[in-house]
């Protein structure tokens, strides 16, 4: 193994990030905060690519949450035109690469036109099998959490569900990320410390990297780099460092 390979093992099975600092980036240089985004598309390229050269078999992208809806209708515009637009030039380097695509989220909100090419690229890559792309879009997790509990009340009321068979294998099926591990790396960017309503469940156990570099500036070097961290990290599951050496 060269030593490069060496300082990423081991590797995360599931990396998720948290995509920030777009429109920061963009002020630093005196440009409107969709130049910000625009540039952010090529990060999304660069990091999806490398994740997959080094074998991350899992990887989910944070790029609209349910406050979103809250920012300038202009801003919210241009970043669904940037989502069409960037799924619709990507699914055949999808399908060579053997990327399978999934959303996370409220897929019912977004525009129509957004939701074909969405609907149309997770259908093309459905047997995929190199890695699984899930891109957080009107994602918000409390909302992703309630809907879970909505149901499971709903087959427990029917009859169709017994109250005692609930238990963290089944709660986690009913969730977006149904039958993928949990992240083992949650990746935020642009120096903010927060969870901002991101897969709470999922993250119980995630290593959590921070780095002050915002998206636009994030590209495959920086995502080697955080993966060399990762493979620093001692988890230890709630077990003794001793133990867990020893695993
Ligand atoms: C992340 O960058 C992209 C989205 C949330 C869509 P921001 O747009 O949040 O950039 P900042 O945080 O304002 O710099
Ligand atoms: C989180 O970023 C959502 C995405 C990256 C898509 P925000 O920039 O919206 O988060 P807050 O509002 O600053 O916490
Ligand atoms: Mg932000």
């Amino acid at each position: 193994m060269q030593d490069s390979q060496l300082a990423l093992d081991p590797l995360p099975v599931h990396v998720a990030v948290i995509m920030d600092g777009n429109g920061r980036w963009a002020k630093e240089r005196n440009r409107p905060r969709l130049f910000g985004h625009k540039a952010g598309v090529d990060s999304v390229r660069e990091v999806v690519e490398t994740a997959h050269e080094v074998g991350i078999r899992h990887l989910t992208l944070y790029a609209f949450s349910t406050e979103n809806w809250r920012r300038p209708s202009l801003e919210v515009k241009g970043l669904m035109t940037l989502l069409k637009t960037y799924l619709g030039g990507e699914v055949a380097n999808m399908l060579k690469n053997g990327i399978r695509l999934d959303c996370f989220g409220q897929k019912d909100r977004l525009p129509k036109d957004v939701r074909e090419v969405l609907d149309q690229t997770i259908a093309d890559t459905a047997s995929c099998d190199s890695m699984r792309l899930n891109l957080a879009l009107s994602y918000g997790s409390r909302t992703e959490l309630i809907a879970a509990i909505q149901k499971i009340g709903q087959q427990c009321a029917d009859g169709e569900l017994d109250p005692a068979a609930i238990d963290e294998q089944l709660f986690s099926n009913y969730l977006y990320s149904s039958g993928q591990p949990d992240p083992d790396l949650m990746i935020r960017t642009s120096g903010e410390q927060r969870l901002s309503n991101f897969l709470l469940w999922q993250l119980s156990y995630a290593e959590l990297y921070f780095t002050e570099t915002k998206w636009p500036d994030f590209r495959g070097p920086q995502l080697l780099e955080a993966l060399q961290v990762f493979a620093k990290r001692q988890r230890r599951f709630g077990r003794t460092g001793e133990q867990a050496e020893t695993k």
